[in-house]
């Protein structure tokens, strides 16, 4: 169904959408309710449409909760340009999520010291690929400062930060991009934080271009198929963990 391939939030919008259009077409047939029932009909059918778009639990409930969230904003007195820049501030930092359908969510920081006792002695090149805030980045960069370490970032908002904050360190840089863009051959370690839609197609980025006895390390997501050479537990997020691929 060609419905499944959209990202889930444009499913849900499409949902509430169609909800929405439902509702219309009973009020100009005359139907007159309770605004309470108006709202309740909106909720039935959004969830509904969104069982038959494939949206997962979750999303249900966001579903089901959002006509009354609308309802009650409705008459508060909320000025305009509120909703307008949390609107604009949030596609800005989250909007390219939307289509990469990898969040930013940050590593902790016992993950930084876990990829740090990780990392290979001497002289290195690390890259984070999809580096977020820089955190990571900035952490390896301080205590390893025989290594080359660099981040690519999608999100402009993100990117930005991470720039000025990798900025006082010499041996950290922080490129706006694409991670797909990113030449791995000259990697001992590419890092990922990312969800599991993107690990096949990272999977085959490292085979191809990372050279024999460079790591591949995910954050928390497993590649199909491909058991890893080492997992290490991270402390804070349930089910947080490094899972360590060795390229031969
Ligand atoms: C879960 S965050 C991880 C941040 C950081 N690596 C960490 O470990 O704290 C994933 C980041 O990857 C970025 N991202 C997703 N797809 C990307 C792509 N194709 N190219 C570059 N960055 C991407 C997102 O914008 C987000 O900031």
């Amino acid at each position: 169904m060609p419905f499944r391939r959209l990202p889930p939030v444009l499913r849900a919008l499409l949902a509430q959408g169609l909800g929405f259009l439902a509702i219309l077409v009973l009020a100009r047939l005359g139907l007159r309710f309770p605004p309470l029932v108006w709202v309740l009909l909106q909720a039935t059918l959004a969830v509904w449409l969104s069982r038959g778009l494939h949206l997962e639990p979750r999303w249900l409930l966001l579903q089901a909760v959002l006509p009354f969230l609308g309802w009650l904003l409705w008459g508060a007195a909320v000025p305009a340009w509120l909703y307008l820049s949390g609107f604009l501030a949030l596609a800005l930092v989250f909007g390219g999520g939307l289509v990469t359908r990898v969040p930013l969510y940050l590593a902790s920081r016992d993950a930084c010291d876990q990829l740090g006792a990780l990392l290979p002695e001497g002289p290195l090149r690390f890259v984070d690929l999809g580096c977020g805030l820089g955190g990571p980045v900035a952490h390896l960069a301080r205590t390893r400062p025989d290594g080359q370490f660099l981040g690519v970032e999608a999100s402009l908002v993100s990117w930005l930060v991470a720039w000025l904050r990798c900025l006082p360190l010499p041996n950290a840089h922080i490129h706006l991009g694409s991670l797909w863009r990113v030449d791995l051959a000259d990697m001992d370690v590419a890092y990922a934080f990312l969800s599991p839609v993107p690990m096949p197609a990272l999977w085959a980025k490292a085979l191809r271009e990372m050279k024999p006895g460079s790591q591949l390390i995910s954050h928390s997501f497993e590649i199909p198929g491909q058991a890893p050479d080492r997992v290490v537990p991270v402390r804070g997020r349930p089910g947080a963990r490094l899972l360590v691929w060795n390229l031969r």
